[in-house]
């Protein structure tokens, strides 16, 4: 990988110099095998060798440097690993979960190892770029979120769900106005309960499973939260709690994407690059049979 990378920088300078060097997809390349033969097909283009493919090829080594966030051969991964079944800590203490297998198998196609690191939900856009490359934890891309990072290509349709007592009456988005509702910190389940419901009580909670608790003690009167969590929790506590669909409420749907660092177009062409690898070839089915239909 950074062997391959170095190569590709070389070679994309000489072009530079040679005032050469045509496609912007050059950088995208790095690190996938192909690289060195696009960087071959290039020879066409350079013999047009005007200012426009000069600006085109400085903009390529700039990428290429950013793509150098892999150059480590360590991608660091953030999430928060209490949202199964995408992420939860597993019998020996580690991370697993659908995000975490779909980012390992993004790691071997980029030919880097995957360092996952745990940590609370609300920490995680902004620990991008610093203690984390990226982010992957069920997160919804959301116009807010778009201001301080990028996604990749979304991998997952959600929509929030509403956990209950079974003997509840709530069953409109009417009802739910001037309750008392407990949601995990930060995430968009907290913003509908906060910014589109009225009169409501929002509490707050760290992990989404202590606001269930809460809902079981009597403390809030529901959950929302995201459907295949909701269905996880509500399964726990089967007879007391049901989980019932956002449509219900006019909730509307959501989209699950990797967060990326701000403008780091290598970066996140590479990844989309590679979750579109990992869809072709059926790993990614795979993946939903494994860790979301079995639930
Ligand atoms: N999809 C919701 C959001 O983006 C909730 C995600 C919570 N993820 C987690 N790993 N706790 O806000």
């Amino acid at each position: 990988m950074k062997k391959l990378l170095a190569l590709l920088l070389a070679t994309v300078m000489t072009m530079s110099l040679l005032t050469a060097c045509g496609s912007s997809e050059t950088a995208a390349e790095a690190g996938n095998e192909e690289t060195q033969a696009e960087v071959g097909n290039e020879e066409a283009d350079a013999e047009a060798g005007n200012e426009e493919a000069q600006a085109d090829a400085e903009a390529n080594v700039e990428e290429a440097a950013e793509a150098a966030a892999l150059s480590d051969g360590v991608l660091t991964v953030g999430t928060n690993a209490e949202f199964p079944p995408f992420e939860y800590v597993d019998d020996n203490g580690e991370p697993d979960g659908f995000d975490i297998a779909l980012i390992k198998a993004i790691g071997e196609k980029l030919g880097v190892e995957v360092e996952v690191e745990n940590m609370e939900f609300a920490s995680l856009v902004s620990s991008i770029g610093s203690k984390i490359d990226v982010a992957i934890a069920g997160m919804t891309v959301t116009e807010e979120r778009q201001q301080s990072v990028d996604f990749s290509d979304a991998y997952y349709e959600a929509v929030q769900y509403v956990i209950l007592p079974a003997d509840s009456e709530i069953a409109t988005a009417q009802d739910l106005e001037g309750k008392t509702i407990g949601v995990q910190l930060g995430t968009t389940g907290d913003f509908i309960a906060t910014d589109d419901i009225a009169d409501t009580t929002v509490n707050q909670y760290n992990k989404g499973v202590d606001a269930v608790n809460d809902l079981i003690n009597g403390r809030v009167d529901c959950v929302i939260i995201d459907k295949n969590p909701a269905l996880v929790f509500a399964s726990k506590f089967e007879g007391q709690l049901i989980a019932l669909d956002g449509a219900q409420f006019d909730f509307g749907t959501e989209e699950y994407a990797i967060a990326l660092p701000k403008g780091d177009t290598a970066l996140t062409e590479q990844i989309n690059a590679a979750l579109e690898e990992i869809k072709a070839d059926g790993t990614f089915d795979e993946l939903v049979k494994t860790y979301i239909e079995a639930e």
